[in-house]
């Protein structure tokens, strides 16, 4: 869901509607404004569907200028994506406005509660609770907003962002929030509220994270932070990295292919500053030593694409730093009582920084006595905030659901990471570590090769794979987790069946999916760098081959071996066999891209599918 809140001068429509323009990409399904008019009355329009259904009605029926307004996007939990079930929901007659992102989990109980007071309820939804319940504490303690919010929140259970205006106080906007996303953006005379800074970044670069359990009032004059107690909180302005051409398409055909061909930026971004005399030294990561040099088992956390980057990434953070790596899905994590403590990291990998699976399974590594790493791609986000350490990855703002330049600068990030504590512990000596720096920093020039040499080849092939009803990834050691990347690609987008495998699992059962013209792609590893593990994918290609398969293969230029067996290859440069992921992983993005291009799909919006998914 995405979040927009104005004050200042200027008419407020037009900046909300651009706000949740740019947090479109975070998934939803339904949007609405409200405005406090020239009249002084809250003005509201709320619409089922895309951001242009409700453009189109407000251009059809335009609604009275206002310059303080909160603007919200929608994706449905408590009840369907309805007009009714939009936000904002109004409430005290209509004369208070409120939005809201995350679930409210003791709204039942609440709404039993309000009715039996006779308050009457529009829709389904949790958030209209919030607001019946904010607009009685408001008229009961003789309308103060600011106060009714701490009652209100105070109230609560589960994760939320709320905001509110009354048409008692134009020029205010209040805000509370609980492990739900919420940052300040602060302008000249104005200010802004947003689920990030993509909200307001077009407006001002210079703005506030709001922690846990904070509430907000913004007016044109300034801005004032709280806790739910009414105490003041001090907080840090920081400059925002991004400039909105970075959130923008710039001409390409979507955000996908803009973001797909900014790889090589991501990874050559996330290792700048990070390399000093040939050696990786990450400065965020000064004064740590004692612990990399203590602990004893890393824990890597994460969902959906993040955690195949994780899976990536323990290949190397065992061979250099020899300490035991477990990858696991971190809504999986939390529930299963996991022997954790002090001599444990846990490393969390998570592009926005907010996914709620992953933030729930850190904040219980925490408490559990471990210590916590985040790697994130956003500024101010809740997950860094949260964690004892944080290595951003700087692939910049990523808009498309499905990621693709955040996940190269995860594993980088991860490389850097196993790279600085192989240093620290001493497992890697320097000639070493300069060799792996060396292959490191070579990895952005190979992937624009790819994209210059094989991007156009591989979209035309996977137009033709168009009515295609199931693909199969194989890949062995670093190949397997970019099998399943490949995978779950190509499900996200093109809405095919699409399945990964580690190919020496092939005999164990999936070789009986096997069937004339079965497409199968095959990660190839390096027959120099892996001769073993390259003879053994070349076996199971072989017997995949034999059972009818169509194999798309992914190999290193120079490897004939393949030839022969394969209907396709696609060529990926020469690098050391840690550094392959890095490079096979793009083809399969192309393709899963080209595929549903084909399909005359949204690449940048798949269904059912949010960018970031706040919810558990
Ligand atoms: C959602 C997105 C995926 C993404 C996952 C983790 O499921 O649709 O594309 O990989 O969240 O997101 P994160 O922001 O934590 O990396």
């Amino acid at each position: 869901c995405g979040i927009v809140g104005y004050v200042g001068p200027r008419d407020s429509e037009g900046i909300l509607i651009a706000g949740l323009a740019r947090l479109e990409y975070r998934g939803y399904d339904s949007a609405g404004i409200a405005v406090i008019d020239g009249a002084g009355s809250v003005a509201m329009r709320k619409r089922a569907g895309k951001l242009s259904v409700l453009r189109d009605d407000l251009a059809a029926h335009a609604l009275p200028g206002g310059t303080t307004g909160i603007g919200h996007t929608r994706w449905a939990t408590h009840g369907g994506p309805t007009d009714a079930n939009a936000h904002p929901h109004l409430a005290d007659d209509d004369r208070l406005a409120v939005i809201h992102n995350g679930i409210i989990e003791n709204f039942a109980e609440l709404k039993v509660e309000l009715v039996s007071e006779g308050y009457d309820f529009l829709s389904e939804t949790d958030t209209e609770v919030a607001a019946v319940l904010l607009g009685r504490e408001y008229r009961a303690n003789g309308g103060d907003l600011v106060e009714a919010f701490r009652s209100t929140a105070s109230r609560l259970d589960g994760a939320f962002t709320l905001l509110a205006m009354h048409e008692e106080h134009p020029g205010l906007v209040v805000g509370a929030r609980r492990n739900s996303p919420l940052v300040i953006g602060l302008g000249e005379g104005e200010n802004f509220l947003g689920s990030d800074v993509a909200a307001f970044v077009e407006h001002t670069r210079k703005a506030l994270a709001i922690g846990q359990d904070e509430i907000v009032a913004i007016t044109p004059a300034g801005v004032e932070v709280t806790d739910f107690d009414g105490a003041a909180v001090d907080v840090e302005p920081f400059e925002v990295l991004w400039d909105a051409a970075a959130a923008d398409k710039g001409g390409w055909s979507s955000f996908m292919a803009k973001e797909v061909s900014e790889e090589p930026e991501a990874v050559a971004n996330t290792i700048r500053g990070r390399v000093r005399d040939g050696q990786v030294v990450v400065p965020e990561l000064d004064g740590m030593d004692a612990l990399f040099a203590d602990i004893s088992r890393i824990i890597v956390i994460a969902c959906g694409t993040a955690a195949y980057a994780g899976a990536v990434g323990k290949y190397a953070l065992e061979q250099w730093t020899r300490i035991p790596v477990d990858v696991e899905l971190a809504h999986e994590f939390r529930y299963r009582d996991p022997v954790i403590g002090p001599d444990t990291l846990v490393v969390s990998i998570s592009q926005s920084g907010e996914t709620m699976d992953t933030l729930m399974a850190v904040k219980y590594a925490r408490e559990r006595g471990a210590r916590t790493l985040s790697i994130c791609n956003t500024q101010g986000a809740t997950i860094p905030r949260e964690s004892d350490a944080i290595v951003y990855t700087h692939a910049g703002p990523e808009v498309a659901v499905a990621s693709t330049k955040a996940f190269v600068a995860q594993i980088t990030a991860l490389y850097l990471l196993a790279l600085h504590v192989a240093r620290v512990r001493g497992t890697v000596s320097s000639a070493e570590g300069e060799q792996h720096v060396r292959e490191l920093e070579a990895v952005p020039e190979k992937i624009s090769q790819i994209l210059d040499r094989e991007q156009a080849r591989i979209e035309e092939f996977a137009g033709w794979m168009a009515d295609t009803r199931s693909v199969l990834f194989l890949g062995r050691h670093v190949g397997y987790p970019i099998a399943l990347e490949g995978a779950l690609k190509l499900k996200e987008i093109s809405y095919i069946h699409a399945e990964g495998f580690a190919a020496g699992e092939l005999k164990h059962g999936p070789i009986a999916l096997i069937e004339p013209g079965q497409p199968v792609f095959v990660i190839v590893p390096s027959p120099r760098e892996s001769a073993l593990i390259h003879s053994k994918v070349v076996s199971n290609i072989q017997e995949i081959r034999a059972r009818g398969a169509r194999v798309i293969a992914i190999a290193e230029e120079g490897d004939a071996a393949v030839l022969p067996f394969a209907d396709e290859v696609l060529r990926i440069p020469l690098a050391g066999p840690l550094m392959e992921p890095l490079l096979a992983v793009v083809p399969l993005h192309i393709f899963a891209m080209g595929l549903a291009t084909a399909k005359g799909l949204d690449v940048d919006q798949p269904r059912n599918l949010a960018k970031s998914v706040t919810v558990e």
